[in-house]
């Protein structure tokens, strides 16, 4: 079985063919720049000239980085602000002429690090944070994904865990691999107390660098880098594409 998994991010929006047997790509990822403002139509309108070259009998799932409540999108974190009460659902599948699967990016890559990455076959809670331009998160009880947790935005020291430690702010702020780790490690912290995880996992594209960062982190979980790295999100997406498509 194969399907369309697309991720929508705040600056890049990308897309493959996804074999579910393997859980990987079966073939070329392609990305665009996400369009500023990056409004429904662009957003829609920009999906739909990415995909234009696969194949148009596929289910399709996107990734977006807002709760999917009911197909609707509740927030705009790093798009525009028409997202915000979105029939998202609808939109895209209007757009692309045929059905679509929304749900949140971080749980897409949860599903996909369940079925197919490092979270596969693992008892418990476990806490998956995607650090990118934000920081998303999806939690896991046995497998079992419970959706739209917005963990980047927990406070930490007054602040949003996503304005204090995601990728792009250590980048932004040309912090070293140790002052990001210092926090990381706050807000891992945070959802500890509260969540008290028997895993996390760290993911994003981040995640490849995974050995200058995790051993540094001060905290009680154990913490491990996503498998899927950063095409979690597109293999989700794309599983539960198939899934809906199944029925
Ligand atoms: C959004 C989440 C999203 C995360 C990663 C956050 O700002 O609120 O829904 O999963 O960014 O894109």
């Amino acid at each position: 079985m194969r399907a369309i998994g697309i991720d929508v991010g705040g600056s890049g929006i990308k897309a493959a063919v996804v074999d579910l047997a393997a859980g990987d790509f079966a073939g070329e990822r392609v990305r665009i720049d996400t369009p500023q403002p990056a409004t429904p139509d662009a957003v829609v309108a920009a999906v739909r000239d990415l995909i234009a070259p696969f194949p148009r009998d596929l289910p399709v799932g996107v990734g977006f980085p807002s709760p999917v409540v009911d197909g609707i999108t509740t927030t705009a974190a790093h798009v525009d602000s028409g997202w915000v009460g979105a029939p998202a659902c609808d939109l895209f599948a209007r757009g692309l002429g045929r059905p679509v699967t929304v749900l949140n990016d971080a749980d897409a890559a949860g599903v996909a690090e369940a079925r197919f990455g490092a979270a596969r076959g693992r008892a418990g809670v476990v806490i998956l944070l995607t650090l990118g331009t934000g920081i998303g998160s999806a939690l896991l009880n046995d497998g079992v994904l419970v959706p739209n947790t917005e963990l980047g935005h927990l406070q930490v020291r007054g602040r949003d865990a996503e304005h204090l430690a995601a990728s792009a702010v250590r980048e932004r702020e040309g912090l070293s691999w140790g002052e990001w780790a210092a926090r990381l490690s706050e807000v891992i912290g945070v959802v500890d107390s509260l969540f008290w995880p028997d895993l996390v996992l760290l993911g994003g594209g981040v995640s490849r660098k995974a050995d200058k960062f995790i051993p540094l982190l001060d905290v009680r979980p154990p913490v491990m880098a996503a498998s899927l790295r950063n095409r979690a999100g597109i293999v989700g997406a794309a599983a539960i594409a198939a899934g809906a498509a199944r029925g």
